[in-house]
Order: structure tokens, then C-alpha cells, then sequence
């Protein structure tokens, strides 16, 4: 089994990496939870939240009878998380440093659970879907966001981005409890269903970068990818080759991007 870490650390101020997920996919995430079931005075596990950006959009619409707590295990996204919250004067908001796989710690049961592109980080998918069963309430709702890189192109092709489907092996062999899984988007379903959740709905979302404003969104946390890059066997001169290869596709506006695909899945839990 492979180890598990996660390569994109936005940096201790918190303001590096996760802009480009914001811009490509908040609006789409927050009209899937409303229409998947969230609504004010629910309790709400956010799973992974990153730099709390879902997280406090989730406490306003739960209001103060409702609350939102968001679960991160690295310390930096977590600060960054807290900092927003308290710029919103948000007291329904609290963060907590614990680990997908350690939910249960949290000895708390849930109306819903939000988790979006973390499941894709992590080498045992199935066992963090089955916690999350496990925590929620009889009737509470999982609302899944989860990756399908192979998704991503450009258009015309640059090699710099979009050649997952080349790199990787196939996105329907399923990785489970072997390496983490860009693809476990288009498994959730069936992975949920297994979990014992009904599944309401099911929608697979892809942004287009289409201005030179928008494509320059994927140099947000590009020095954080390095170090990654350089460790799966690649060179200085081929991450530097890349570089400029992106800044073209950038400025050209001829060109355009499809961003990494992401499959929404809501489930309830039977009661
Ligand atoms: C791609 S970011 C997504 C953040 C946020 N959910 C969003 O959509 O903006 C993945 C996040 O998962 C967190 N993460 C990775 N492995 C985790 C684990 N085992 N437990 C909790 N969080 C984890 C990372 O620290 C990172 O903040």
C-alpha cells in the first residue's frame, strides 16, 4: 500500500492552492446542498473543509440554531479555516484537527455530512464512507463532491494539462485500499450504495477555463506541486519546460481548459 499524504499544503498563512476548487465548482456545491436537503438548524460534519471556505457558507445558511463543524488534518488549512470564520464573526463554526478516518472521535451525530475532493486523497475510501454512515442521524444526508481528473483536457492539446487519461491507468479499475484514486468521483455511487445509503441524486460537473483570468487560476498552488513532481522521478528542467508551456496555454486565447471533473452524489440514510 502506498503512503498517504496530501500534496497540496496552502502554506501557513493559508492563502495559497485551493482558489482555483472555489471558483470552479462553490456555485454548483452550494445549489447541490440546497437542493440535496440543507436547511437551517441542522448540524453539519464538513469533512477535509480546506481553508473553511464551504464551511462558513454552510454556517450562515444553518443560521445560530444550527451549526457547522469542519475536520481537517493538516494544522495550516485548519488556522486558515478558524481565521476566516472569525472575520464572519461566525459562533457557529468550529473547527477541529482530526482525521477523516477518525470521525467517530468526534462522538457527535449528524443531520449531514459534507465532504468534497478528499476521498480522492485518501488510500481507504470505503472505510471513511462507512464512518460517515455510522455518525449520521436515521434520515441524515452525505453530500459527496468527489474528482474525476481524467476529465480534464485542453483544447487545442498541450501536454501540460489534460493528459491524466495517458498517465494514469484506468479510471474504472477501482484502487480501493491500494493508492489514492483521482477517479473515485465516478465510484461513489456504487461505493455509497454498499455503504447502505439511498441515493437521491447523481450529476457529474465540469468547469471550463475559458479567460486568461481563469487559466491562470491553475498557477494558484503550483509551487506546492513541485516538490511531488520532482519526487515522482521528474527533473528541474521539465517542472521549469512545464512552466512555460502553462504560461502559453495562459496567454493564448485560443485555447482553453477543462478543468477536473466532479461527481456530486447525495445519499440518505435509511432510518
Ligand atoms: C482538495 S482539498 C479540498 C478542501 C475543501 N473540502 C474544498 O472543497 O475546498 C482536500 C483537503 O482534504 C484534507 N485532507 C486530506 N487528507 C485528510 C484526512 N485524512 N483527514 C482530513 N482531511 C484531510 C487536506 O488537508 C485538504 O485541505
Amino acid at each position: 500500500m502506498k503512503q498517504e499524504k496530501y500534496i497540496a499544503d496552502i502554506g501557513k498563512d493559508g492563502s495559497r492552492g485551493l482558489g482555483t476548487l472555489d471558483h470552479c465548482f462553490n456555485q454548483t456545491t452550494q445549489a447541490f446542498l440546497l437542493s440535496s436537503g440543507l436547511n437551517p438548524g441542522m448540524t453539519i460534519l464538513d469533512i477535509g473543509c480546506g481553508s473553511g471556505v464551504m464551511t462558513c457558507w454552510m454556517a450562515q445558511q444553518v443560521g445560530p440554531k444550527g451549526k457547522v463543524i469542519g475536520i481537517e488534518n493538516n494544522e495550516n488549512q485548519l488556522h486558515a479555516a478558524q481565521k476566516r470564520a472569525d472575520s464572519h464573526a461566525l459562533a457557529n463554526a468550529a473547527f477541529r484537527l482530526c482525521s477523516a478516518y477518525d470521525i467517530e472521535s468526534l462522538h457527535e451525530q449528524f443531520d449531514l455530512v459534507y465532504c468534497r475532493f478528499v476521498l480522492h486523497h485518501l488510500i481507504r475510501p470505503v472505510d471513511v464512507i462507512a464512518k460517515i454512515f455510522q455518525i449520521l442521524k436515521p434520515n441524515g444526508i452525505y453530500v459527496s463532491e468527489e474528482g474525476i481528473v481524467n476529465h480534464a483536457f485542453s483544447y487545442p492539446f498541450s501536454h501540460v494539462w489534460g493528459d491524466e487519461c495517458v498517465r494514469l491507468t484506468p479510471p474504472w479499475v477501482d484502487y480501493e485500499g491500494v493508492d489514492r484514486d483521482g477517479n473515485v468521483g465516478i465510484k461513489m455511487v456504487t461505493k455509497m450504495r454498499h455503504a447502505g445509503f439511498r441515493v437521491l441524486f447523481a450529476n457529474v460537473v465540469q468547469p471550463l477555463l475559458i479567460t486568461r483570468e481563469e487559466k491562470a487560476l491553475l498557477l494558484l498552488g503550483r509551487e506546492e506541486l513541485k516538490r511531488h513532481f520532482l519526487e515522482e522521478g521528474h527533473t528541474e528542467a521539465e517542472w521549469i519546460a512545464a512552466g512555460v508551456e502553462l504560461e502559453n496555454v495562459i496567454n493564448n486565447d485560443a485555447q482553453i481548459i477543462g478543468f477536473y471533473g466532479s461527481c456530486q452524489v447525495a445519499g440518505v440514510k435509511p432510518t
